[in-house]
């Protein structure tokens, strides 16, 4: 993971509800270069007068997000998006920290693609940034050396955006085996291929209406049970990404419970739809997985409340409008949010979904523990000023054409929420005002 450039001189937020806390105290947090150096009761006053003040009144201050699962097509395909678009998005959907996943040419399967994709899109970016490791056969021989580098390693093992996925028992446990030796988790996109395959076989690839059995949740249960039996076997950490099903959801309870090192996370998708939203709305919410029913979605919801889910990522994954207006079977997958990523997440406790602690832990206190960001995730002293001033009473309407991602289209286009970040934060400098 690579830190965003900071400045030196203190700043102070005064007067702000630290909703990780009470929300019924206010406090004054002070700033000094990329740290938190000390957060004070309100009433306390009397913090160094140099400081440049940020008057919070009664506002909530957040730690940023830790978005662990991001797809940003730098470098390669700059035209759906980039560093410099998508960290400004990220930023201003209350994102401080992101972690990109490459599924487009060139992959990351050697420390010289890594070492030059972050030499490109470092200097871009206004938000702390890592990238994954691909992995595919030809990263056999590679994993080690980038393991300094990267925040874990990528695998898909279903067909998706960039047809990376890898099959063939032989070949995944060499695999695993290599990221058990870096002792990095190892990242999965849990969608069997042989059964997709037969789902397509028998509902076609082409209706909204049976997306979701075309990719089932027998497809995810398949690939996180192999995931997981492959972890156990090879000593390997394996955190199964963006999970949208029930079924997948107790696998992994079933692990966290035997006491094995699993990890997952699920996103906003799989909360505010289901199956038959993607039967009316389309390709704008045609994504892998396939985002499944109002059962599954009650279990991912019960997922996160108990832990057994640990995180919320994005999984934005941007495509141009004119791609996505296809027809459904020759349509892209994947939505793009990193926009409106913070405003999700918290528009959840609005409806009742979610409590507001249980979201700041699966944004951003989790994710820094999965990922050993042991100064982030907390607004609190010694941590980094990773921030997000917020005002609770704010509520906007999305557009997606004012979003700074290049991918304008959102299936949330006309929803209203709160929680909006009205200035962003990251290592002590201000990335974004609202
Ligand atoms: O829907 C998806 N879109 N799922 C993925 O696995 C990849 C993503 C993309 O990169 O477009
Ligand atoms: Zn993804």
């Amino acid at each position: 993971m690579r830190d965003a450039p900071s400045t030196v001189h203190p700043v102070s937020i005064l007067d702000v509800v630290l909703p990780e806390r009470d929300l019924s105290e206010r406090f004054d947090v002070l700033i000094e270069g990329k740290s938190i150096l000390d957060v004070r009761p309100t009433q306390q006053g009397g913090f160094d007068s140099h400081a440049e003040r940020i008057e919070g009144r009664g506002r909530w201050l957040l730690p940023g997000f830790i978005d662990d699962h991001v797809h940003l097509r730098e470098p390669g395909l700059e035209k759906k998006e980039g560093y410099l678009t998508g960290t400004a998005a990220a930023a201003a959907g209350g994102v401080t920290t992101l972690l990109e996943i490459q599924n487009n040419q060139p992959l990351m399967t050697s420390r010289r693609a890594v070492e030059s994709k972050l030499e490109q899109v470092r200097p871009k970016s206004v938000v702390n940034v890592g990238v994954y490791g691909s992995l595919v056969p030809e990263i056999i021989g590679h994993v080690a050396e980038m393991s300094d580098l990267v925040a874990g390693y990528k695998l898909f093992l279903g067909p998706s955006t960039g047809g990376i996925d890898v099959s063939g028992e032989e070949r995944l446990r060499k695999l695993f085996a290599a990221v058990a030796e870096t002792g990095h988790w190892l990242f999965v996109h849990a969608e069997d291929g042989a059964t997709i395959a037969a789902g397509v076989r028998e509902h076609g690839a082409g209706g909204a209406k049976t997306w979701h059995l075309a990719r089932s949740a027998e497809a995810e249960i398949t690939a996180t049970r192999n995931a997981l039996a492959l972890g156990e076997e090879c000593g390997t950490r394996v955190h199964i990404f963006h999970m949208s099903s029930g079924g997948a959801t107790e696998l992994v309870k079933a692990a966290r419970d035997a006491g094995k090192p699993v990890t997952a996370g699920t996103c906003p998708h799989y909360l505010y739809f289901t199956n038959e939203d993607t039967e009316r709305m389309g390709t704008v919410l045609r994504v892998n997985p396939s985002i499944k029913t109002k059962q599954d979605q009650e279990a991912l919801i019960e997922g996160l409340r108990t832990g057994a889910i640990d995180c919320l990522s994005s999984d934005h994954a941007p495509h141009p409008a004119e791609e996505k207006a296809r027809p459904f079977e020759k349509a892209p997958s994947g939505i793009p949010c990193l926009d409106i990523f913070m405003p999700l997440c918290l528009t959840l406790v609005e409806r009742g979904v979610l409590d507001l602690a249980t979201v700041i832990e699966r944004g951003a206190v989790t994710p820094a523990s999965v990922h050993g960001f042991t100064r982030k995730g907390r607004v609190q002293e010694g941590f980094d000023a990773d921030l997000v001033l917020v005002d609770p009473e704010e509520r906007r309407i999305v557009r997606g054409a004012e979003h700074h991602s290049k991918a304008k289209l959102t299936p949330y286009e006309g929803m209203e929420l709160m929680g909006w970040p009205q200035l962003t934060m990251v290592q002590g400098r201000v990335v974004h005002t609202a």
